[in-house]
């Protein structure tokens, strides 16, 4: 009689991320209901877009990044794959700490170079959404078994001071053009908190979008898919989920338009009737027309000079700039001035 064995095959599975470290906000910003008495409930209406980001938004976004349309992803995806070794081989790293990292897709470039040039970092990303931090970290710790990876969840917007300040030297990374969601005087103030919070040596990886034709820029936000339209509608069901309201998507229609005299796409929701919208937990109405407008994200672009400019007014110098043949997109590395 054969006796069959069963041996068991040892796999080491890294541990199990099941908890995020909060970052306490540094100052008082207000929160969803707050920001819809103050910017929603008259005209001109606006949202931050910081509440696009539930699990849904982020999974969206994850999708309009693999549209067609949608260049800054590949293009930034395309810088970082062709000069992350060289980057990464200049520096002395022990922390990746990244703003807003989602889904840290294009970061994993970087911990491609790590590994190859034999660094080894701890990851530190940084983002509001909390479910998509936890896959996401979970995922990075089974592709790369040497990552240690801390995820942190809070706002960036309600200042920098309580991230940790790792002993030893952090690279700060902030990709998609996500500066680019702030208005100019936002962005340098952002980039100074940055630059404050920096130790010496430690220095920055900016992705940002440039200017170009506008047909290229208006078609990124307007994706044949419809994803990008999703995406923008599904900030009406975030309000509906957390405050009560009754908004219906289907009175609504995504719009994003290139104003050339502030540089920047604009992405609005606009109402397809006049319409009542009850925020039921707020114990306040909407009263939005046929055609007005919701302002939901700004999108800016800079030129190469606008660029220099924007870092020196945060006083921060470009160590190197690296951009595609096309001049689609910048990415930068910074550090503080002496
Ligand atoms: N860096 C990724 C994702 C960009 S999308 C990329 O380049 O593809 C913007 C990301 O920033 C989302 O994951 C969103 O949840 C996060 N985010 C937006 N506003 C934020 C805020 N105020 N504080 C922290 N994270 C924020
Ligand atoms: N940082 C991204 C950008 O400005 C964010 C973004 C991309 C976005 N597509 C969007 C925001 C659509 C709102 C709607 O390109």
């Amino acid at each position: 009689m054969i006796l069959h064995h069963l041996e068991q095959e040892f796999v080491a599975t890294p541990k199990k991320i099941v908890s995020t470290l909060k970052v306490p906000a540094a100052m008082t910003v207000p929160d969803l209901a707050e920001d819809v008495r103050k910017n929603l409930l008259n005209a001109p209406y606006s949202l931050p877009p910081k509440y696009f980001y539930d699990h849904r938004g982020s999974v969206l976004f994850d999708q309009i990044c693999d549209t067609d349309e949608y260049y800054p992803t590949r293009t930034e995806s395309g810088l970082l794959n062709r000069y992350c070794q060289h980057i990464i081989d200049q520096l002395q790293l022990h922390h990746i700490i990244e703003l807003g990292s989602g889904t840290s897709r294009k970061t994993r470039h970087l911990f491609d170079a790590c590994q190859l040039l034999n660094h080894c970092p701890v990851y530190w990303p940084f983002d509001v959404c909390e479910p998509m931090l936890l896959q996401t970290a979970h995922e990075l710790m089974m592709q790369y078994d040497w990552l240690d990876v801390q995820p942190l969840e809070g706002d960036y917007s309600a200042g920098l001071s309580h991230l940790p300040k790792p002993d030893g030297h952090s690279l700060y990374v902030f990709l998609g053009s996500s500066i680019g969601n702030f208005t100019e005087t936002e962005a340098i103030a952002f980039l100074k908190e940055v630059r404050q919070h920096m130790l010496a040596g430690d220095t920055l990886l900016l992705g940002i979008d440039r200017l170009k034709d506008h047909g290229v820029l208006e078609s990124a936000y307007n994706d044949a898919q419809g994803k990008t339209a999703e995406f923008n509608l599904n900030v009406l069901s975030v309000l509906n989920h957390q405050l009560g309201a009754d908004f219906n998507q289907a009175q609504f229609t995504h719009q994003a338009v290139f104003n050339e005299s502030e540089s920047q796409i604009e992405m609005y929701l606009q109402s397809r009737a006049d319409q009542l919208i009850n925020f039921n937990d707020l114990d306040e109405q909407l009263h939005i027309q046929d055609g007005e407008k919701i302002l939901t994200e700004i999108s800016r672009k800079y030129s190469f000079a606008g660029i220099g400019q924007l870092l020196q007014q945060a006083e921060l110098e470009i160590v190197d700039h690296f951009e595609p043949s096309n001049e689609y997109f910048s990415l930068v590395l910074a550090r503080c001035v002496e």
